[in-house]
């Protein structure tokens, strides 16, 4: 019989890059796939978990028993994430854009013999760190760190800062972008460990189990 330990647990996962309209035909935004985070809510699903998907654009199947909520920008997003609380767990693998245009153009930005124009930009708020601060903060939230050096004092820091409980971080110096397989460092509150390189769909597996044993025993981990 399938393992349906998830029933009755809502969990929300971003996945996919955000993007951001610097006018109507042009973007800021980044090469993420989304497969690792569309596998891990394959997984959670498989399990009997309700998933809440909220994801910028990309060019994969909704997974079976999945809800997916798509969005652009990373205000969506956040606003996407915040509509679906309260939740058990929250897993942030989106890749949202630090960073949008202050000011959208309403017209197409014309070269007009000027030289090129200066675009201002402004800061994106953290969905990671604000989830971890709500007042209806999920009793687990997991973070992601794409780290191209000092892997793991970076992410070791970036868990304190954004206030997560758990941190995968991935080193993509190799290339992990759109790829199949991941090489990981799962950070909590007792270290590190780290993972063999897999294939996405397996560290989803992984992940979830630890999920599944979380909830059997949150005290624990
Ligand atoms: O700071 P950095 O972008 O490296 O942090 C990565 C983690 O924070 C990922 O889990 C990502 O989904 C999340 N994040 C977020 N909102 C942002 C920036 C990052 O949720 N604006």
């Amino acid at each position: 019989t399938p393992d349906r330990s998830l029933s009755g647990r809502h969990v929300l996962v971003t996945a996919g890059p955000t993007v951001e309209p610097l006018d109507p035909v042009r973007f800021l935004s980044n090469h993420s796939s989304g497969r690792q985070g569309y596998a891990i809510a394959a997984a959670l699903a498989k399990r009997g978990a309700t998933v809440t998907l909220v994801s910028g654009p990309v060019s994969i199947p909704v997974p079976e028993g999945v809800h997916r909520i798509p969005v652009q920008t990373a205000r969506e997003m956040l606003a996407a994430c915040e509509a679906a609380l309260p939740v058990d767990a929250a897993i942030c693998t989106a890749a949202v854009s630090d960073w949008r245009a202050k000011d959208i153009a309403p017209g197409k930005i014309k070269k007009n013999g000027d030289g090129p124009p200066t675009l201002e930009l402004v800061e994106n708020p953290d969905i990671l760190a604000t989830l971890c601060r709500s007042s209806q903060r999920p009793r687990l939230v997991v973070g992601f760190a794409a780290e191209t050096d000092d892997v793991l004092q970076n992410a070791q820091a970036k868990r304190l800062r954004k206030g997560c409980d758990w941190l995968v971080a991935n080193d993509v110096r190799h290339g992990v972008f759109g790829a199949m397989r991941n090489t990981v460092s799962l950070i909590d509150d007792h270290g590190l460990q780290s993972w063999p390189e897999m294939d996405k769909t397996d560290v989803a597996e992984q992940l979830v189990e630890r999920i599944v044993a979380f909830f059997a025993n949150p005290l624990s981990q």
